[in-house]
């Protein structure tokens, strides 16, 4: 509820581990008026999951729980807290496989708790309704007939995402590739972590101690200092590893964004929206403790955590913060560099199946301001190159409107610009028929990336 009416975040139970879940405790035992016993991890990671794919699949879990109630204003006029115990409970029958009648038992005693008895007899009848309709196989799906629009109605229900990303997902991949775009999305996110150098850990040292912590993980494809992990991440957190800054989490698909920059010792590299610093922090890795990143973003709070994860990760010394509006700032002409990063504020398309709740946070109209946004950016960014300079322009969407149309129509306007193909600078796989980078979570199963490399005429 919190997630849905409060806009918190879905990854606030494993994000910090512990600490946080307690937390996260504190408000159930507010709001529903009882006491909940500590969770052990077991438990943590069962909440985690069952907090993400309820908001995952809230689209699909509605559909069937409206489709169980006679008549439809029941279930529109339900009170959300009613709601969400049902979402649960579907959830838990539908897609954790969990015993039904441990399911139902629970959810009926959560009811009658939180809120009356009455309740209680609501989600019983409900819920035994699904289990039967499931042990006969016959639980409804959407009508896939129709014009374009309805199927991607059936489609957006089925795979639960929301109906403007179906239709602009089949419009530029098909159905095929939408649809297998969905499953990635819905599937259990990986996570990959990054030895940090500049500490001297070496990758070698990051894996001997994930074998210590019995962490299963395999070691990147693709970079140099990525391992994968798919479960352990809490305990890789309560080890301290990132607070000590012996490494940090981060996609390899954000990775290889530094490795379309290419940066390299005794270069000042100007970044252009660097909070929280993901970006920032590796390339400050590898100058070797010569040369400079200047990071600048618009929000004070996010470069804060820049600043602190910069000295637990031994790069403060080449990390210089800049907190300004980039379109102000360049206004003031006070730098210029061989290298300019602008990973610019996207929507976020190519990192659904890591953030649950983002793709019920996202609009249509919301995607126009940001391509405005993108193109003022780009502008601005722009003039901090140096004739001769590279700019690279990155986003975590895989949308071609914030991808290379926003490079196209900036080519157009900078005519002095040309793009540099980044063939040289990332594997084969990742690189477009245009010279772009670009990270497919279908194709490539990582973070949906995409990079552009320009370079000023001298
Ligand atoms: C995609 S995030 C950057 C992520 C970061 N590069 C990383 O790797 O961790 C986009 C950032 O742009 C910043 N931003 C948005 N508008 C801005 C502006 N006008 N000037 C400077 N920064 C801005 C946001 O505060 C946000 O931190």
């Amino acid at each position: 509820m919190r997630i849905e009416l409060g806009g918190a975040f879905a990854d606030l139970l494993n994000e910090k581990g512990k600490g946080s879940g307690g937390n996260e405790m504190a408000y159930v035992e507010r709001s529903l008026g009882f006491r909940t016993h500590d969770l052990d991890d077991r438990d943590l990671r069962l909440v985690t999951d069952i907090v993400g794919g309820t908001i995952r699949w809230r689209r699909y879990l509605d559909y069937l729980i409206c489709s169980l109630f006679h008549d439809e204003s029941m279930f529109r006029s339900m009170e959300p807290l009613l709601l969400q115990i049902l979402r649960i409970g579907c959830y838990e029958i539908v897609k954790l496989d969990m015993p039904p009648y441990a399911v139902v038992d629970e959810n009926v005693r959560l009811a009658k708790v939180a809120l009356r008895h009455g309740a209680g007899n609501m989600v019983n009848a409900i819920l035994r309704k699904l289990v039967s309709l499931k042990d006969r196989n016959s639980l409804p799906l959407p009508n896939m007939e129709g014009n374009d629009r309805a199927q991607a109605r059936a489609l957006a229900t089925i795979y639960s995402h929301p109906v403007w990303m179906v239709r602009r997902w089949i419009k530029y991949l098909g159905q095929e590739r939408a649809i297998r775009l969905m499953v990635w999305n819905n599937s259990d996110p990986s996570f990959s972590l990054r030895a940090n150098c500049a500490k001297g850990i070496t990758r070698a040292d990051l894996v001997t101690q994930l074998n210590v912590l019995k962490v299963p993980h395999e070691v990147s494809l693709h970079l140099d200092d990525f391992v994968r992990v798919k479960t352990g991440l809490q305990a890789v957190i309560q080890a301290g590893f990132l607070k000590e800054g012996l490494c940090s989490v981060q996609d390899e698909s954000a990775g290889l964004v530094v490795s379309v920059v290419d940066p390299q010792p005794g270069e000042n590299i100007v970044d252009c929206c660097a909070a929280p610093g993901g970006k920032t922090l590796y390339m400050a890795s590898h100058l070797k403790g010569q040369g400079m990143v200047y990071a600048i973003d618009i929000n004070k709070g996010r470069l804060r955590i820049l600043n602190e994860t910069a000295k637990r990760q031994n790069v403060d010394g080449v990390i210089t913060t800049i907190h300004n509006d980039l379109r102000a700032f360049v206004d003031k002409k006070l730098l210029k560099s061989d290298k300019v990063l602008l990973d610019a504020p996207c929507s976020g398309l190519g990192v659904l199946s890591k953030r649950a709740d983002l793709r019920w946070n996202k609009r249509l109209e919301d995607l126009e301001q940001l391509k405005n946004l993108q193109d003022e950016l780009l502008d601005a960014a722009s003039i901090l190159v140096k004739p001769g300079g590279v700019l690279v322009y990155s986003t975590c969407s895989i949308d071609p409107e914030e991808n290379e149309e926003r490079v196209q129509a900036f080519l157009l306007r900078h005519p002095d610009f040309s793009v540099d193909p980044v063939d040289k600078y990332v594997p084969a796989d990742f690189v477009t028929e245009h010279g772009f980078y670009f990270s497919d979570p279908v194709e490539n199963s990582l973070d949906g990336a995409f990079a552009a490399r320009l370079v000023r005429g001298s």
